[in-house]
């Protein structure tokens, strides 16, 4: 007898993507993606349109070319349904939004019928025609002119199926129904919003007789000899032109040898212009020459180790979801380039086809991911895992093949990957097997191969340092199989996703960096992610806001952690992804006394490209500029050069050095940074102190400043509460948040022990603690005057013993709301972090309070400035200069932290009547736990003595 959860199967009502583990029906062989001078008949754009509720609500007849669609609505494609005012989207990471049931969905499944009317152009040619839909989530069905051609699933992967016998000149009717949730949803369980419909575009394309089905370029280039070979398989005979090389129709299939080629790296991404012509069609080729190895345990592209500076992309637009549109694509990989990013993971499904072709132009390697994710079988201990049961395999294979067959022409494409988080089973070992064989010429990756049995390359996510530093030496435990674990020793590693960038963060990048560079094993890695997947909605009253789960009413959701890349959903970059560029940067600067030290960490161009600026500034203000002489540096090697003499100078001063690009690239203007130093030339003069007696006045009798010249103003006293960082914030039991929250440190309260008045000044003892504990901080502060000037030095005593970190140790104030305009001489221009200050530069900054914030979709602690020497805020309430003995953390905002803690967008923040400053002398770090590791030990703010000085200058 058939068990229970499966008595509805096959029952005759129910459509066959819904009934079936089979990946479709009726269409054709998977084939490269390319260009062609076939005719092609786009059909985007706008089509009609109805949902219904579930399957067997589904509009009865509604395919036949005769249905009257009149009162349908109307929908965008490409496009989702939920993001056009139909449902509506939802998201989860892990878990899978409907009962863990395999192959079953709930009858509940969200069904969108789709139709539109075509005429064939003038002049289009009779015979055969395919119809491509280049990305459906998630299962479809197609009718063209009433009749079925087929069904499919693979939500972003290519489908193709005969339409040329069914063609008519005039009035075709495409009909396409698509359901939410079919069987194949258990294979795209990926961490994003479930969002449905036609998302990419859908496109008639002529096959003249004589037209190729597939082809496969093999271009090969031996570092040895400098030379090249080419071959092109085909299944039509065909002729192959590559002027440049002096090709003119070489039959296809034969090898031909080239003896000098420039060869296609992510650094220098040469590509020879090609044609492939068959009987039928002419085929524009891009041919990119370079060989992918693994070598004596190393990834090598054209003979040399490389280093993936990467990331993880999923394809975003926060009005149009995964619709993404070409100014998308380019933006994405321009803004890759100029922040010194060299690799991605098409995290976790094959992107659109011409984001690849701009890797292959613009110079990126990519890993490309397969569709395949079912992560959420881990809640059941990845009982009835897919990867593991055989009714899966074909539609895996099928995932496989279809990835690897669609996108194997593009030279950027340097190693395959099986999917993401599926676990482990025989259906992904029969991918690798037929990866292998398909296309030896690539390695494969999968990171859930715990033993990396079946792939090529050892890959991990979110591992600590010292893991990542134990592996270079390959000092990692052993797996259980001994003969699994002498193959995996033999692997060059990769972190297929590190440094989790949610919110505020990550931290520790530069550490990880150092790893890569120190152990030749470690071949870098993908940060995760690109982009916050927000979604862009408006308050009632018309204010932007970028929406994440259970923003839209979802029962199950996995709230903010959707929003976690280096970029906003809008592409603003995030500080995390000006750190990224700095950690990145393919050249290092240093300056030693006269000496100017350039590394050159590219694995195959030299610094020729490059030119060397320097600039000397005296307390941020330019004294002097020139530009250096430097030689060519070989990749990989190291020069001095020596530096000019700088003028003489009075006040602190500092030498920045810039590598900037000497000519345009295709990517970025002549003068675009690549990478900067900074050396501090002169040391800052502290002036003598002139004691001055205090105003009692500007005290009130718990001995708060409430007064400074003319402006009213509140404490400073000590805070040490910061709105917890996405990473302060994980759902880990040790999470530092949960560990702040237990001791109260947002609810810390105050209390004068005594305060005393001499001549020299005014000191004020207190104890600051949280409620309900004993442990407490003894913050005493001693004010004295110094010319026009008040001088603070707060020391503060733990009392107790405290076994969590501090969020921060800081002072805090209220100064009036019209001293809305800030400068400053120290780090900027952005927010740094203890652990995250790498793109930090010492210079002289403005910025209005409203500026100074960085608007983290999911409110957050930010705009941190470090090493503050002094700042100064103006307006029309008159001004106040802070200056540092020596330097402070500043920030300033219109809100408190506990407002800031509180709000859930950024629109939730309301400015108040006063301006509040933080003035700190450290802030904890920020990690990446979020996902990953936490706050490393020497970035860790621990409760001990502490003192620091400030003087506050009514201006
Ligand atoms: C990984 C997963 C990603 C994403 C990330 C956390 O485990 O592969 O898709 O979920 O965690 O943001």
């Amino acid at each position: 007898m058939a068990p229970e959860h499966e008595a509805g199967r096959g029952t005759a009502a129910a459509p066959a993507p819904l009934t079936s583990t089979d990946p479709g029906a009726g269409r054709r062989a998977p084939r490269a993606d390319a260009p062609s001078d076939a005719p092609a008949l786009s059909l985007d754009g706008t089509w009609r349109f109805h949902l219904a509720d579930r399957p067997g609500h589904a509009t009865p007849g509604f395919a036949e070319p005769g249905f009257d669609d009149g009162g349908w609505s109307r929908l965008e494609v490409p496009g989702h349904w939920q993001l056009q005012g139909h449902g509506s989207p939802a998201y989860t990471n892990v878990r899978y939004p409907f009962p863990l049931d395999p192959p079953f969905v709930p009858d509940e499944n969200p069904t969108g019928e789709y139709r539109r009317r075509f005429d064939l152009p003038p002049g289009w040619p009779e015979g055969e025609a395919v119809l491509r839909f280049r990305g459906v989530d998630s299962a479809f069905t197609v009718w063209l002119n009433g009749t079925e051609l087929g069904w499919s699933t693979g939500s972003r992967l290519t489908t193709e199926f005969d339409a040329g016998p069914l063609l008519r000149p005039h009035g075709n009717v495409l009909a396409v129904r698509v359901h939410q949730f079919s069987p194949a949803s258990y294979l795209e369980d990926q961490d994003m919003w479930w969002l449905s419909g036609i998302f990419r575009d859908v496109t008639l394309i002529a096959r003249p007789p004589g037209s190729v089905g597939d082809f496969f370029v093999h271009a090969d280039y031996d570092h040895t000899t400098g030379g090249g070979t080419l071959r092109v398989e085909t299944d039509v005979p065909a002729t192959l032109s590559v002027p440049e090389l002096g090709l003119s129709g070489v039959p296809a299939g034969q090898p031909c040898r080239i003896p000098s080629v420039h060869p296609w790296s992510a650094e220098l991404p040469r590509l020879y212009h090609g044609t492939l012509s068959t009987a039928g069609e002419r085929i524009p080729l891009r041919i990119g020459f370079r060989t992918v190895a693994v070598r004596d345990g190393l990834l090598t592209v054209n003979g040399r180790r490389i280093l993936l500076r990467g990331v993880n992309r999923h394809e975003w637009n926060p009005g149009r979801g995964r619709a993404v549109t070409a100014d998308d694509m380019l933006a994405d990989v321009l803004m890759m380039k100029r922040h010194n990013v060299n690799a991605v993971r098409t995290s976790h499904y094959p992107p659109h086809p011409d984001f690849l072709d701009l890797c292959d132009e613009y110079g990126l390697y990519v890993l490309a991911e397969c569709d395949l994710e079912t992560h959420g079988f881990t809640v059941a201990g990845w009982r009835r895992n897919p990867s593991d049961d055989p009714r899966w395999r074909p539609a895996m294979l099928d995932r496989m093949c279809r990835t690897v067959e669609r996108d194997k022409n593009h030279p950027s494409v340097v190693l395959w990957s099986l999917g993401n988080e599926a676990g482990t089973g025989g259906n992904l070992a029969a991918m690798a097997g037929w990866v292998h064989e398909r296309d030896p010429g690539r390695p494969v990756h999968y990171e859930g191969d715990g033993d990396s049995r079946h792939v090529d390359v050892y890959s991990r996510m979110y591992a600590t340092h010292a893991e990542v530093e134990a592996i270079g030496r390959y000092e990692e435990p052993p797996t259980a199989d001994p003969s699994a674990d002498a193959h995996r020793r033999g692997l060059p590693f990769l972190l297929c996703e590190y440094a989790h960038a949610m919110g505020n963060g990550p931290g520790g990048l530069l550490e990880y960096q150092r790893l890569f560079e120190r152990y030749p094993r470690c071949q870098g890695g993908f940060v995760w992610e690109w982009i916050d997947h927000g979604i862009r909605r408006h308050t009632p009253d018309g204010r932007e806001f970028f929406a994440y789960g259970g923003d839209f009413g979802e029962p199950l959701h996995d709230g903010n952690f959707v929003l976690d890349g280096l970029v906003f959903p809008d592409r603003t970059p995030s500080p995390g992804l000006t750190e990224l560029k700095a950690v990145f940067a393919p050249v290092r600067l240093a300056v030693e006394g006269t000496r100017l030290t350039v590394t050159n960490l590219h694995d195959f161009t030299g610094t020729a490209h490059l030119r060397f600026r320097w600039s000397l500034e005296t307390e941020g203000e330019p004294v002097a500029e020139g530009v250096l002489r430097a030689e060519d540096v070989p990749p990989q090697g190291s020069v001095a050069v020596e530096l000019p003499v700088l003028p003489p100078v009075a006040g602190e001063s500092w030498l920045t050095v810039r590598a900037e690009l000497a000519g345009d690239t295709a990517w970025a203007a002549a003068g675009h940074e690549v990478a900067f130093t900074q050396h501090r030339v002169a040391a800052r003069r502290t002036e003598p102190r002139r004691p001055a007696p205090l105003d009692r006045d500007d005290f009130d009798d718990s001995g708060t400043l409430v007064r400074l010249g003319g402006l009213r103003v509140r404490g400073p006293r000590l805070d040490v509460w910061r709105a917890p960082t996405d990473n302060d914030r994980t759902t880990n039991a040790d999470a530092v948040e949960s560990r702040w929250r237990a001791l109260g440190l947002h609810r810390v309260t105050h209390r004068v022990i005594g305060q005393e008045w001499s001549d020299g000044g005014l000191v004020v003892r207190t104890r600051v603690a949280p409620a309900a504990t004993d442990l407490g901080l003894f913050a005493t502060y001693h004010w004295a005057g110094d010319g026009p000037a008040l001088l603070l030095r707060v020391e503060v005593r733990p009392d107790g013993e405290w076994t969590a970190p501090l969020p921060r140790m800081g002072l805090r104030m209220a100064v009036p709301a019209g001293l809305g305009e800030v400068e400053w001489f120290g780090g900027g221009p952005g927010e740094a972090y203890a652990d995250s200050c790498q793109a930090m530069r010492i210079g002289r900054y403005r910025r209005t309070v409203e500026e100074w914030q960085t608007p983290y979709p999911m409110p957050q602690e930010n705009g941190n400035r470090r090493q503050v020497r002094w700042a100064e805020l103006r307006g029309g309430d008159g001004g106040l200069r802070i200056e540092g003995a020596p330097v402070f953390d500043l920030t300033v905002r219109r809100w408190t932290s506990e407002d800031l803690d509180a709000a859930r967008h950024p629109t939730d923040l309301v400015p108040g009547a006063v301006i509040w400053v933080n003035l700190d002398l450290a802030q904890h770090g920020l990690g990446t736990a979020s996902c990953g590791p936490g706050v490393l030990p020497e970035y860790t703010l621990t409760a001990a003595p502490a003192s620091w000085t400030v003087r506050f200058l009514p201006l």
